[in-house]
């Protein structure tokens, strides 16, 4: 062998093997200046047209609907609805402080967070803004694991999916200056036992990392709403203050089509959006949204449907079932010295929870959905830090999510996790707490303890906190479930769509968002949902990405039958929709309710 082909066979396997920062290409560069060019393609649903004719129509400007539509808008025109404001008239969704600040800002109806509790009685929330529940979130970023991409049920090709994570990543992940505390939660979990150190890492693999982070080092978040800056500035369209309230369908009962969607604006005007060619609309509204238009569209279980009144467009046995959430844990220390607030960086990740902790100060005001109880308001007296365990799953309880309006969406659904039903879950918590033991005795955290006792002993802990008897840890389970706010489901994958996220039985129709789920990816979400918007098809045979964000499923959706290319934007609405487009199906009387026309 030459010595030069060695040199070359050596410099690869340096490349590949012995390369100190496997897997990791650029993140975000830092930036003094805020990049809201997206603003430009934003308009107050009030001042559209009330007809309009597009490629695509994506539902919901979230975590994964941003980088969809974007991806999509390369080369088509793209319309992209979201029912909430833009991030810049809530200077809370922009910081790390922010954080805590939106759980406290009450529900008005147009605030960032949605607040709502499920029938289980644990209060939960979710986005209501551009950018959607990634700009609310933890901010903590995460690809999925191996596990999500064999059993996932979406067809996924692995090297798109790193693509559309490398272009996530590029633009809105960085890497964080671990602070004090984290640094304790870090030597905390590797003493007990949560190995290996896998340092920094963007992979949702065995042991403790420093995650990834939506903050960049100087406390400013990102999220899925930047990804619109890189959309095609002739294709793209965004309306804010637009809420989808059905989906339209043409075409023979046996056979139907989406056509296209109504939305009201903030007036309560409807406008009608419809899709021309081979075009799609894709619902990205998330586990709760989504479910829900399918419903309120006539596409759900047959008899469901009848007892509402609804139409049935198309029976779907399955749509609003399979509702899941992961449990959380909270194990609170009060240390007898304050701790620097931070957000969290550190994931200890094994096959039954993930560990993760906050750290705050004093709080006066209720942060709704930090605790279980909707009613009665907790509040933190003393510097903290705060563990979040979250149960892993798969989670094997579920529930399902009901309409409370049979034509309004504004009015949200109700829905059921049924938390613990199935013993395998309770067994993962059970573990979890076994590790918070084993935690709570290490050298790393006697320095916050208040009193110098051996063992669990001497911390001053949050009440209700882990029970001293062992015995007791499956009730402590129960008895304190919150949620990790990672629920999922609606219109799972293999249930309700197909691999390329095709709602089964009905034309040009697609979700992409955490309803897919069977499953949540990685130590969190966000950015597998972003990966997944990114990916969509040339008119003969070749990907393109379609960006999306279930946690940015940055996966890649095969958009087979791409549209017929027309990629004319804006054009005069066409006279859409008329008595035959809508021969089967319903429209909107003129009082909003739902008439049938068959
Ligand atoms: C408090 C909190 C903290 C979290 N922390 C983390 C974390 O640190 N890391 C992580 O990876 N994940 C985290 N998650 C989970 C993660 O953020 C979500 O799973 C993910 O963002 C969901 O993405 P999605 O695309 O499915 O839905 P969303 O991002 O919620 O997008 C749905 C969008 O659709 C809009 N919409 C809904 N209905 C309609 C309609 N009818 N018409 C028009 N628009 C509509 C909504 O307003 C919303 O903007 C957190 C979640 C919460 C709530
Ligand atoms: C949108 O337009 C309506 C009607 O003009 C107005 O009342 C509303 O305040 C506008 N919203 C925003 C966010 O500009
Ligand atoms: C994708 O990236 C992961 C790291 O996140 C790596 O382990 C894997 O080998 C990559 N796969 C391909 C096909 O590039
Ligand atoms: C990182 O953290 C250290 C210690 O807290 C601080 O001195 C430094 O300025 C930080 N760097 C950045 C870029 O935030
Ligand atoms: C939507 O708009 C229609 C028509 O303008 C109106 O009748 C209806 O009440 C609106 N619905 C909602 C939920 O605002
Ligand atoms: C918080 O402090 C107040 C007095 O300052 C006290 O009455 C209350 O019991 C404390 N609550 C907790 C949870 O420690
Ligand atoms: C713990 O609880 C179990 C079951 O209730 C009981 O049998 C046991 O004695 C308790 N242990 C201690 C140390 O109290
Ligand atoms: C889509 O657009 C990109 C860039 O704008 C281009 O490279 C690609 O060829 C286009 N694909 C199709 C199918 O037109």
């Amino acid at each position: 062998m030459k010595k030069s082909t060695t040199a070359a066979i050596l410099l690869v396997f340096y490349i590949f093997v012995l390369c100190p920062q496997p897997g990791i290409h650029s993140l975000a560069p830092p930036s003094d200046v805020r990049d809201f060019s997206y603003l430009k393609f934003v308009r107050n649903a009030t001042d559209l047209p009330l007809q309009e004719e597009y490629d695509y129509i994506v539902v919901g400007g979230g975590t994964a609907g941003c980088p969809l539509a974007t991806t999509l808008s390369a080369n088509y025109s793209v319309l992209l609805l979201e029912r909430g404001d833009i991030p810049t008239t809530y200077p809370s969704v922009s910081t790390v402080e922010g954080i805590l600040e939106n759980f406290m800002l009450e529900d008005d109806g147009t605030t960032p967070l949605q607040r709502f509790v499920s029938e289980d009685g644990v209060a939960n929330v979710r986005g209501r803004i551009l950018g959607g529940t990634s700009m609310v979130s933890g901010g903590a970023y995460s690809r999925a694991d191996s596990e999500f991409y064999k059993k996932s049920g979406i067809k996924l090709d692995m090297n798109l999916v790193n693509k559309s994570y490398e272009w996530v990543e590029d633009t809105i992940v960085f890497r964080p200056n671990v602070s004090q505390w984290q640094s304790v939660v870090k030597d905390a979990l590797l003493e007990a036992g949560v190995r290996p150190d896998n340092g920094f890492t963007l992979d949702s693999v065995e042991g403790t990392k420093i995650s990834g982070a939506l903050f960049d080092n100087l406390g400013r978040r990102y999220g899925a709403v930047e990804l619109l800056n890189k959309g095609h500035p002739k294709n793209l369209r965004v309306a804010i203050h637009a809420t989808v309230e059905r989906i339209i369908f043409s075409s023979k009962a046996s056979d139907p089509s989406a056509k296209g969607i109504i939305y009201n604006d903030s007036n309560g005007r409807s406008h009608w959006a419809s899709i021309r060619g081979k075009g799609e609309v894709i619902l990205s509204a998330g586990a709760i949204g989504s479910p829900q238009l399918l419903l309120l569209s006539g596409v759900g279980p047959k008899s469901y449907l009848t007892s509402l009144k609804i139409p049935v467009v198309h029976p779907q046995p399955y749509v609003g079932k399979f509702m899941r959430d992961n449990p959380r844990s909270n194990i609170i220390i009060l240390p007898p010295s304050p701790i620097v607030p931070t957000y969290s960086q550190i994931a200890g990740f094994t096959s039954d929870f993930d560990i993760e902790s906050i750290s705050g100060t004093p709080y006066s005001s209720q942060a709704y959905s930090i605790f279980p109880n909707p009613t009665i308001p907790v509040t933190i007296n003393s510097s903290f830090g705060f563990f979040m365990v979250k149960v892993r799953g798969p989670i094997l309880s579920h529930g399902s999510l009901k309409l409370q309006s049979s034509y309004d969406a504004k009015v949200a659904p109700n829905v059921k996790f049924n938390y613990f039903a199935k013993e395998g879950d309770l067994s993962q918590c059970v573990s979890a707490m076994g590790k918070m033991r084993d935690l709570l005795k290490t050298n790393a955290l006697k320095p916050f303890k208040t009193r110098d006792l051996p063992g669990l002993e001497g911390f001053n802990l949050f009440k209700p906190s882990l029970p001293m008897n062992q015995s007791d840890d499956a009730s402590f389970c129960r008895d304190t479930v919150a949620t990790h706010w990672h629920y999922h489901g609606g219109c799972s994958a293999g249930k309700v769509v197909d691999g390329d996220l095709r709602v089964t039985g009905i034309k040009a129709l697609r979700v992409v968002d955490g309803s897919i789920f069977n499953s949540s990816p990685g130590t969190n979400p966000q950015a597998t949902l972003m990966m997944l918007g990114r990916k969509a098809k040339k008119p003969k045979r070749k990907s393109i990405a379609a960006a999306s964000a279930v946690g940015m499923v940055a996966s890649l959706v095969d958009f087979n039958a791409s549209p017929s290319l027309s990629s004319q934007s804006f054009e005069p609405p066409f006279p859409w929709p008329t008595e035959k487009s809508i021969a089967y199906g319903f429209f909107l009387s003129v009082n909003g309710k739902p008439s049938v026309s068959r």
